[in-house]
């Protein structure tokens, strides 16, 4: 039986390598995709979100969400990283259909979830936004959801701490509040942070490959990664990309691929190390203590790359 995901997702490059091994593998049904800001704007994470969708008849519903963070002002959309309208030189026309639902994204989450208790596993690669406002609207659906997949955050694995501060991951900076209630709120996450996806690497070659094989799907992953790629040549020297989005999906879909390690996470929410993820693993509580009121969760340590790479290929090439 497949699993019933909701996509929360700022597309974004790997945002879009991301949904197309959602759309691409039988073991997920991709239910909808409900955007935030975060590498864009809201109306082009949008407006991707629907060319997406439409361009690959992925069949999800698509629900507009939060154009910036709950409690801090905006960092603003990382077009160093993305580019200008968040797919690099993959421009969505102006003119695409944005065929969207009525509801803001936490209300549809809120409902979903309602109508189908148990049912649903939410995947979120942006900013945590739509996530807190759905609890804060109805904080039930913490009890009836079937687990959460972020991708965010870095826990200092092997030297991780950070991408776009040197103790924060991009999706936890842009909103450290909210990914602070999601963390600590009485749901089943599991994070995939730089600790994993720093540990995996789509290369130029295998991108090369892919457009090769992967036909129409293929040719696209290899489109729209040409600006990530200039960037990670020219900011970090390295022949490729890391495979952030990719590895929550990949998650869902064989959980062994990852190795993990519980226990609560908070997230700093002010000062120098602001979107700094920390996790307790000692079982002691102490007098002064912010952690072991809260659920223990589960964080990615390590992934089995080679495994990873395999599965996101095989899937991409299945589409013919
Ligand atoms: C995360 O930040 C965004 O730029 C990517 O889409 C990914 O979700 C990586 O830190
Ligand atoms: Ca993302």
């Amino acid at each position: 039986m497949a699993e019933t995901i909701i996509f929360d997702t700022d597309p974004g490059i790997d945002d879009a390598m991301a949904l197309l091994l959602a759309h691409a593998h039988p073991a997920i049904h991709l239910k909808a995709i409900t955007t935030v800001y975060g590498n864009g704007t809201i109306e082009d994470c949008t407006r991707n979100a629907c060319y997406l969708n439409q361009k690959f008849g992925m069949g999800a519903e698509v629900v507009k969400g939060a154009a910036g963070p709950l409690r801090r002002s905006p960092n603003g959309p990382t077009t160093v990283v993305h580019g200008e309208h968040a797919m690099g030189d993959v421009v969505a026309p102006a003119d695409t259909p944005i065929d969207i639902d009525e509801r803001p994204a936490y209300r549809y989450l809120c409902d979903t979830i309602n109508e189908q208790p148990g049912e649903i596993t939410l995947v979120a690669v942006g900013p945590l936004t739509n996530l807190a406002l759905a609890l804060q609207h109805d904080p039930d659906i913490a009890h009836k959801v079937k687990q959460v997949v972020v991708m965010g955050g870095a826990f200092g694995t092997r030297g991780h701490f950070g991408n776009v501060a040197p103790f924060a991951e991009a999706n936890i900076h842009d909103d450290p509040d909210a990914a602070d209630r999601v963390f600590t709120a009485p749901w089943r996450v599991t994070i995939v942070g730089l600790d994993a996806t720093h540990e995996a690497f789509f290369s130029s070659d295998y991108l090369d490959a892919l457009k090769a094989d992967g036909g129409k799907a293929g040719a696209f992953i290899h489109d729209v990664s040409r600006f990530y790629l200039a960037f990670y040549s020219d900011k970090l020297g390295l022949d490729g990309c890391h495979v952030h989005d990719p590895s929550a999906v990949a998650y869902v879909i064989d959980p062994t691929l990852f190795t993990t390690r519980s226990g609560p996470v908070r997230v700093v929410c002010d000062g120098p190390a602001i979107g700094m993820t920390l996790q307790k693993i000692d079982p002691f509580c102490y007098a002064d203590d912010e952690f072991s009121p809260h659920p223990a969760q589960s964080v990615c340590v390590a992934v089995d790359e080679p495994r990873l790479l395999t599965l996101y290929r095989d899937s991409i090439l299945s589409l013919g």
